[in-house]
């Protein structure tokens, strides 16, 4: 991808994402529409995914047949609610490889805390794909994104719901060289780190845990 910043405006995506920004939306709804939305994000993200050809047998004749090139896909869910958009991902894209980057945001610093870090091996050879619903401050998106290229990762992207510009500036600032997918960016964060307008807190709405 050439684009630092691509916004899905498709609107199926724009559709789906008020849906889910609407706090009277169920729990099984939230979910639902966020696996949604990762496949029509996941479809964006791969556009430009290498072909190559390989011969098959259709009933008919034999024929050579485009298939994805390179190693298996790396997507890796930043902890817990990277979770939501990991599975709608994982559905599109079965073969893909799965790690985990656990980070928690200090509540007053807003700072990124690691307590899990479980990836593929060579990475250094796979598109990874870092999956997290809200880039919001950016602290724990770059944090996850430097973990991954200290772990061998050249070549990320990272797919989010929704973008704060702040998150965005940041992610440029410390990755220029990994492309961002969203479905929004919206106005800024509010005082406590949340995205305004949003929709809460994705691992909360995700996981019924308030
Ligand atoms: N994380 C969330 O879940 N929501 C926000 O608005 C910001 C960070």
């Amino acid at each position: 991808m050439s684009e630092h910043l691509t916004v899905v405006t498709h609107p199926l995506v724009q559709h789906k994402l008020s849906l889910m920004r609407d706090k009277s939306a169920s729990t099984p709804l939230f979910r639902q529409l966020l696996r949604e939305i990762s496949q029509l994000l996941a479809y964006e993200i791969t556009r430009e995914l290498p072909l190559t050809r390989k011969t098959i047998a259709t009933p008919i004749e034999e024929m050579q047949a485009p298939v994805l090139d390179g190693k298996k896909l790396a997507l890796i869910s930043i902890l817990r609610a990277g979770n939501g958009l990991l599975d709608g991902v994982l559905e599109l894209i079965p073969g893909a490889r799965v790690g985990f980057v656990g980070l928690y945001r200090d509540e007053e610093t807003l700072q990124p805390i690691q307590y899990y870090f479980k990836v593929p091996h060579g990475l250094k050879d796979r598109l990874v794909i870092a999956v997290d619903p809200m880039l919001a401050t950016g602290n724990s998106s770059a944090a996850a994104v430097k973990l991954l290229k200290d772990a061998g990762a050249s070549n990320i992207r990272f797919m989010c719901l929704l973008a704060a510009p702040e998150g965005i500036v940041r992610m440029k600032e410390a990755h220029p060289d990994v492309p961002i997918v969203t479905a929004s960016v919206d106005s800024h964060l509010n005082e406590k780190g949340y995205i305004v307008p949003g929709l809460g807190d994705a691992g909360d709405r995700m996981f019924g845990t308030k």
